[in-house]
């Protein structure tokens, strides 16, 4: 795509475009090893290779992130007080990834950011049943007459009943903090995403959730060796799928 050096690299999160300016000036910038003393200099983003410092920048349209959401962090992109998950994602990121829906600032699990907002709406809208699944810990033993109320669809003080939810067993190796190892635990995969919608659905039938992560999201899992608070690029296949899905 043929772009101005600027745009290109202030697109992806490099510096404004009057920092540019001067990192041009400052002989910071190189196109196919040449230094690039004009910011405004029209490029190839196919066939040219631009270094910032000997980095080397690539062009994507299109940004997919992977967030291991830490509890403590609000799902924002910008906050004058609390820090956001973008505080989170350093490094050279297109500035206009968002992340796709949110989490609870005391929810942890998989965010997906993006700039991509055909996706973004598809994942969101009820319509399409993208389904969202969620480990929960709970203050009680859960009760197995629950399962049909959840896929039923529970009354949780909106105009319309929840759509129908599955309740099932979570798996022995699903991963809590340590305060919460021996408590009941739950898998609850839903595919809308109202405000609060597991703690209120669970509420809706006596339980508390006492923790809470997001383990998957239409076709993309969280990835089990991203530690709390990192983030990595979604591969090709996890973009793939996603779409397809
Ligand atoms: N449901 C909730 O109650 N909280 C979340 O963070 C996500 C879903």
């Amino acid at each position: 795509m043929k772009m101005r050096l600027d745009r290109m690299l202030s697109e992806m999160g490099v510096a404004s475009r009057s920092e540019l300016r001067e990192m041009c000036r400052h002989r910071h910038v190189t196109v196919n090893g040449k230094i690039m003393k004009k910011s405004d200099t029209p490029i190839d983003t196919d066939t040219d290779e631009v270094c910032v410092d000997g980095e080397r920048i690539c062009y994507e349209a299109f940004s997919y992130i992977m967030l291991h959401k830490p509890a403590g962090v609000i799902t924002a992109v910008r906050d004058s007080r609390e820090k956001t998950v973008m505080d989170l994602i350093g490094g050279r990121v297109r500035k206009d990834v968002a992340p796709v829906g949110r989490l609870d600032k005391d929810t942890e699990g998989l965010l997906l950011l993006t700039n991509d907002g055909e996706l973004a709406k598809r994942l969101l809208s009820p319509r399409h049943h993208a389904e969202k699944e969620y480990l929960a810990v709970l203050d009680r033993e859960p009760d197995p007459a629950w399962i049909p109320r959840f896929a039923e669809g529970l009354d949780i003080g909106d105009d319309k009943l929840t759509a129908p939810a599955m309740l099932a067993d979570s798996p022995a190796e699903a991963s809590v903090p340590e305060a919460f190892t021996e408590a009941p635990k739950v898998l609850l995969t839903i595919t809308e995403g109202r405000y609060h919608q597991v703690k209120r659905m669970f509420s809706a039938v006596g339980a508390h959730v006492v923790y809470l992560k997001r383990l998957r999201m239409g076709s993309l899992a969280l990835d089990m060796d991203l530690p709390a608070g990192a983030w990595r690029p979604l591969t090709l296949t996890e973009i793939e799928e996603l779409k397809n899905s």
